[in-house]
């Protein structure tokens, strides 16, 4: 059976900063009481001609220009995002429209945060099965067009940016160790966008296509679910956290990430993390937290590392690592 490993990494965020005290003009709300429940100071806003698509592109542009090698035989392109530009086409073709790579496929998907590790999984499992052999793998956002700026309890979290990371076929080293799955489908209310349908689960939906969530549900579930799937994830690989170099959990909040870390044997220290300065990003969370060690001098290659998505649906991916590059 074929191997698949990480072999590239490239990311963007717009320029326009978002701050904690932008905020305060904004709803009802103060930097101390973001920094204490979030431990987020500022994030990214898209301009208002700015797309995910748009985001997308940079972020492959940043990886190409990181890269040894050619991206013109790239054989597939998966984007999470749960902002496309357009229902449909896409943005997965926008992305090869843009670069001109006519042998590819191209698709998006929609696993909310969980969307990077989903993309990473399926690209892993397209690669060791001999189908493909050079995948982009595509996270990006632009949730502040989806977020309601008059509701404190969701407009201070969120921001905008995306990621790329290529996935190649490997004959020697593995770069996938293992990975767990779940969903929870009858939680889906507690964190949605609506789109043609007004009900879910026998909730009507509210919003008017902005995000809705009960943020204390969402945060108890996850502090719930993912202690409990990092220690089944360890037993799947067959290791022990004390084997784990470094844990990238979805940056949503740093204070649900501490409690998380609290519930399991691994030190906060040894986690990478985006929020401080890019709020919840949602599918893209995970690469920037990754782009930032990398840049830091921090993940260096052959470290063994655990990603774990999380997110609407409600639904999630947990993926060990060997990192490749
Ligand atoms: N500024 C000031 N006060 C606020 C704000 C704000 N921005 N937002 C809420 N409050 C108030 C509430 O109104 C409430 O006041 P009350 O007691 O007078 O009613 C009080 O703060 C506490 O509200 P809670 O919602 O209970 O606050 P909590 O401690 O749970 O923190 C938060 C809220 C930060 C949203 C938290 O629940 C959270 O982070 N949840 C997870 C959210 C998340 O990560 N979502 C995404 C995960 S998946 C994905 O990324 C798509």
């Amino acid at each position: 059976m074929s191997k698949a490993k990480i072999t590239a990494i490239g990311t963007y965020a717009p320029s326009r900063r978002l701050t904690n005290a932008d905020l305060e003009k904004i709803v009802d709300t103060s930097d101390e009481w973001i920094v204490q429940r979030t431990g987020m100071k500022e994030r990214r806003i898209a301009d208002e001609h700015q797309f995910t698509s748009d985001l997308c592109i940079e972020a492959v542009k940043d990886l190409k220009s990181r890269y040894e090698g050619t991206l013109d035989d790239v054989d597939m392109i998966l984007v999470a995002t749960t902002t496309s530009d357009y229902a449909f086409p896409s943005t997965a073709c926008r992305v090869q429209d843009y670069f001109g790579w006519e042998n590819t496929g191209a698709l998006d998907i929609n696993a909310t945060c969980a969307g990077l590790t989903y993309g990473l999984h399926l690209a892993n499992g397209l690669i060791t099965s001999g189908l493909h052999r050079k995948i982009l793998v595509i996270a990006g956002e632009t949730l502040s067009k989806v977020t309601d700026y008059t509701d404190r309890t969701t407009c201070v979290l969120f921001g905008d940016a995306a990621g790329a990371l290529l996935v190649e076929r490997d004959e020697e080293i593995p770069g996938f160790l293992a990975f767990v799955q779940g969903t929870s489908g009858n939680g889906g209310d507690i964190l949605y966008r609506a789109g043609l349908r007004n009900e879910l689960n026998g909730v009507q939906l509210a919003g008017s296509g902005k995000m809705v969530q009960n943020g204390r549900e969402v945060y108890k579930w996850a502090a719930r679910t993912i202690p409990r799937e990092f220690e089944r994830l360890l037993q799947q690989a067959g290791l022990t956290s004390g084997e784990l170099d470094w844990f990238v959990p979805h940056s949503a909040n740093l204070r649900m990430i501490e409690s998380i870390c609290e519930k399991t044997p691994f030190p906060i220290e040894k986690t990478l993390t985006s929020v401080e300065y890019y709020g919840n990003t949602s599918s893209v969370s995970i690469v920037l937290a990754l782009d930032l060690a990398v840049k830091a001098g921090k993940l260096k290659k052959d470290q063994t590392v655990m990603l774990f998505g999380f997110g609407g649906g409600l639904t999630y991916t947990g993926l060990l690592i060997k990192w490749g590059m």
